[in-house]
């Protein structure tokens, strides 16, 4: 199976003046007065689905913060772009973004759905089954956190798949394989996920976003099991900033039910995605 990956796309609309309220007044700072929508770019998002379709996935994926601040204008906006890649099985799960204030919550779900609301769900996907688990609710900072219901759900989603690879919007881990942080901006409790993912070693893969230069690393081996891959790649609607060595990727694995045993990444290149000159995550970030 080859699977798609896209993450972050971050797709922005100005809030009108009734809306913002509480985090977004201080998100539309932000974005606009100090310059963070100029981090994505609505060209690159345009580029994207007919570039993910070119490279003739069987199934996409997406991790999450589809919008910037949770409004239905981004949402629309969000579901009118990527309305072409439900041409083949799209699985998609929501970012802190896109359940940026508790007025926002249930949102993502009219749009994207389902809405899993801090559970888990076992999509079977041909070699594999995907576990998607949603860590992501409305915090003033960029915090996930896996509520006590969701890590149940998670461990019994895991424990009713065959070979599966668990996508969830946090890192688990850092580029290096350390913990993943600062505190203000990970998942509060990923310790806990580690845990239930060391009693499964049916989990083959971790796929992820939220972190906007992507990066490969992997779960370290427990208990006589080896490593787990985690891959990361990065924001797929960023703005095109060489000197920053910042632009935007998607990634697309090659399945078998022993796990991902390929992986292409494709980058912006200015005008379009190309694979990734020598090979996936050669460049960096
Ligand atoms: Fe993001
Ligand atoms: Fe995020």
């Amino acid at each position: 199976m080859r699977l798609a990956h896209i993450t972050d796309l971050h797709v922005e609309h100005t809030p009108r003046v009734g809306e913002l309220v509480g985090k977004r007044l201080f998100g539309a700072v932000n974005l606009y007065l100090l310059g963070r929508s100029h981090h994505f770019s609505c060209d690159v998002q345009a580029a994207l689905p007919a570039a993910v379709l070119a490279t003739r996935p069987d199934r996409i994926v997406c991790t999450g913060d589809l919008t910037a601040t949770a409004t239905d204008a981004e949402f629309a906006a969000a579901k009118a772009l990527l309305a072409p890649l439900l041409s083949v099985p799209f699985d998609c799960i929501a970012g802190n973004h896109d359940v940026y204030t508790a007025e926002s919550l249930g949102r993502y779900g009219r749009y994207f759905g389902p809405d899993l609301a801090g559970g888990a769900l076992r999509v079977p996907a041909g070699p594999v089954d995907l576990v998607l688990f949603d860590v992501c609710e409305p915090a003033w900072l960029s915090r996930g956190r896996a509520t006590p219901s969701g890590l149940t759900a998670l461990d019994a989603a895991l424990a009713s798949s065959g070979p599966c690879i668990l996508c969830l919007h946090y890192p688990l881990r850092g580029r290096g394989g350390e913990p993943y942080g600062p505190p203000t901006r990970a998942l509060s409790n990923a310790a806990a996920v580690e845990e239930i993912i060391a009693q499964h070693p049916n989990v083959v893969a971790v796929l992820h976003g939220h972190e906007h230069h992507g990066y490969t690393t992997q779960l370290p081996a427990v208990a006589g099991r080896p490593g787990v891959s985690i891959y990361n790649p990065g924001s797929s609607g960023y703005a095109f900033m060489p000197k920053k060595h910042r632009t935007a990727h998607f990634n697309v694995y090659d399945v078998e039910p022993t796990g991902i045993v390929a992986v292409e990444r494709y980058a912006w290149t200015g005008t379009s995605f190309e694979p990734e000159p020598g090979g996936a995550y050669a460049t960096g970030g």
